[in-house]
């Protein structure tokens, strides 16, 4: 069944396999030369170009762990930023590449009610959560690093949250005019458990690779947001199964960390969010 939200965003939307326009057909996705996607019984539809696997998105464990730990609302001072980065009175199509469960950009839905929104991740699982987090959020199975199923030139406004970026993709869709909105960790985020839970540490020369690779942009704004907040044995084990750490701990090594600290510790959460627009 197409969903409202599909409907409601269909004309920025384009055929992975040869990139014409695609529009509603009955309750399917079509495009003009034929190719034809059926939206998923949870609510998505599956934008992959022939040959792609859908090998790099999170697990379904992955995603669990991120939905309860944002429900616990730990990254609400990173939320309301993102939020406060999209202009008040904007209308149009916003689209979340790598938007996970879509909890970022249902918050930007819930206080811009001008603005249709689509999340696009490589994860099944994170787009069937995605299908469920707003009625004007539409969640796309979509690969980063290849096209992005998104016509030329269509798009109001895109949000990259800790999330890969393909900064190219990104000048292809945006609108004259178009924001863009990024959020990266700082050195200090997490500081107080990367240790002693074995994450991974985070890379010193991210903003200097940031503009590399955004060199196409002109940078707007950029707020530091840095707060504490207290996370219990849950919230931690969440915070480390939904990220990249996951691959390098066992649950077993995850459990024995956290028997050795203390039940309740305060966290700092330190990113940096920049807003940019598109330089043409
Ligand atoms: C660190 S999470 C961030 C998710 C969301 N933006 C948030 O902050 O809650 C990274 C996301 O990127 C997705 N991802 C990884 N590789 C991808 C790719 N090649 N194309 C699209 N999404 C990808 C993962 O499935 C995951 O949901
Ligand atoms: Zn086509």
């Amino acid at each position: 069944m197409i969903t409202d939200a599909l409907s409601a965003i269909a004309d920025v939307l384009s055929c992975p396999h040869c990139g014409l326009a695609l529009l509603v057909r009955g309750e399917t996705l079509a495009c003009a030369s034929g190719h034809s996607f059926d939206v998923a019984r949870q609510g998505y539809v599956s934008l992959l170009p022939s040959g792609a696997r859908a090998t790099t998105g999170d697990s379904a464990a992955m995603v669990a762990a991120r939905s309860e730990f944002l429900a616990r609302g730990h990254y609400g001072g990173v939320m309301d930023a993102v939020v406060a980065s999209i202009p008040p009175g904007v209308s149009g199509r916003i689209a979340d590449v790598a938007g996970g469960t879509g909890a970022y950009l249902a918050a930007v839905l819930d206080a811009r009610p001008a603005l249709a929104g689509v999340s696009l991740d490589l994860s099944p699982f994170a787009a069937r959560r995605a299908a469920r987090a707003h009625p004007r959020l539409a969640s796309v199975v979509a690969d980063v690093w290849r096209a992005l199923p998104l016509r030329d030139d269509t798009v109001t406004h895109l949000l990259s949250i800790f999330g890969p970026r393909n900064a190219d993709e990104f000048v292809r869709v945006l609108a004259a005019g178009g924001g863009l909105t990024v959020v990266t960790p700082s050195a200090a985020h997490l500081r107080e458990i990367r240790g002693p839970l074995g994450m991974l540490s985070i890379e010193d020369n991210k903003s200097d690779r940031l503009a590399t690779q955004l060199a196409a942009f002109r940078e707007l704004s950029l707020t530091r947001v840095e707060y504490q907040t207290t996370m219990d044995h849950e919230s931690l084990r969440n915070e480390v199964l939904m990220g990249p750490s996951a691959h390098h701990v066992t649950p077993a090594q995850l459990d024995e960390r956290l028997d050795a600290i203390e039940r309740q510790v305060r966290v700092t959460v330190s990113v940096e969010v920049r807003t940019f627009e598109t330089a043409r």
